[in-house]
């Protein structure tokens, strides 16, 4: 394996920040790819990338899609891709079976499922045969529907004993990393204290072992980003211009010019 491996991940715990961003498609990926120790396919994209209003609609096929555009455009880091929902919850077997489909169709190296402690014996089902898992908890938008909407997490430290319990339960099962999203400062100071494998924080605090954002967010494409988000770009201000110079050049005849028409050879 050339690439970032997992147990390097692993070996992060508590050392040098992890670094991670999302990406969808393989022109954006081989840009995050030099700076990224693991590139997460996000089920958002079921969000970003075609305007769902939750993630709940996304197939395994159009996971398959995108994560194999995103092996295909990287070469150094390590490419994790989200099972979507309804495709691993019902029994450890039905897991594998969606999981190894997944890692075949796309050669990324990791897959990445929502839930904690219930949970716990897929994980485990999955490691002890060849297919590494990260797992997330706290605000798990597959669940958004039970939830209400997009919940954070841990304001009421009576339910703190649970998210973590749902830590160390994957922990214990195998997963090599956990997210933690949309959770109190706190609480996910606690629980990376308390587990033995890197967490990987949004909206969850600089107390996590890395970070992770969706792209999109952080290039400053969405014009309501959550809270969590700190905005490093404005690709929504310089697409909104150049296609605007483009509209109105091709109004004005001023595109094409010389300098992008053929001319007859010889
Ligand atoms: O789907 C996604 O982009 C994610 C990250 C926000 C962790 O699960
Ligand atoms: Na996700």
């Amino acid at each position: 394996i050339r690439r970032i491996t997992v147990p390097q991940i692993m070996a992060r715990k508590g050392g040098a920040p992890i670094v991670s961003l999302t990406s969808y498609h393989a022109h954006t990926a081989a840009i995050v790819d030099a700076h990224a120790d693991f590139i997460l396919v996000g089920d958002s994209l079921g969000m970003v990338m075609h305007g769902m209003e939750t993630t709940v609609g996304v197939s395994l096929d159009l996971m398959m899609m995108h994560g194999r555009a995103v092996v295909r455009g990287t070469r150094r880091a390590l490419v994790v891709v989200d099972m979507p929902f309804g495709t691993y919850e019902e029994s450890p077997q039905v897991a594998f079976r969606n999981a190894a489909e997944i890692m075949k169709e796309t050669g990324c190296g990791a897959v990445k499922l929502e839930g904690g402690a219930r949970m716990a014996e897929t994980i485990r089902f999955l490691v002890e045969r060849g297919i590494p898992v990260m797992a997330h908890i706290g605000l798990t938008p597959q669940s958004s529907h039970v939830m209400g909407g997009f919940k954070t997490q841990g304001h009421d430290a009576e339910t703190w004993g649970a998210h973590k319990a749902d830590a160390a339960a994957v922990a214990e099962a195998g997963a090599f990393a956990l997210v933690l999203e949309g959770m109190v400062e706190p609480l996910a100071a606690e629980i990376t204290q308390e587990i033995a494998i890197p967490t990987i924080g949004i909206g969850a605090s600089v107390h996590c072992d890395g970070q992770i954002l969706v792209l999109e967010d952080m290039l400053g494409l969405n014009p309501t980003p959550p809270k969590f988000v700190k905005v490093y770009g404005d690709l929504l201000g310089q697409i909104e211009g150049a296609v605007g110079r483009y509209a109105e050049d091709v109004r004005n005849r001023a595109f094409p010019t010389e300098d992008q028409v053929y001319k007859p050879r010889g």
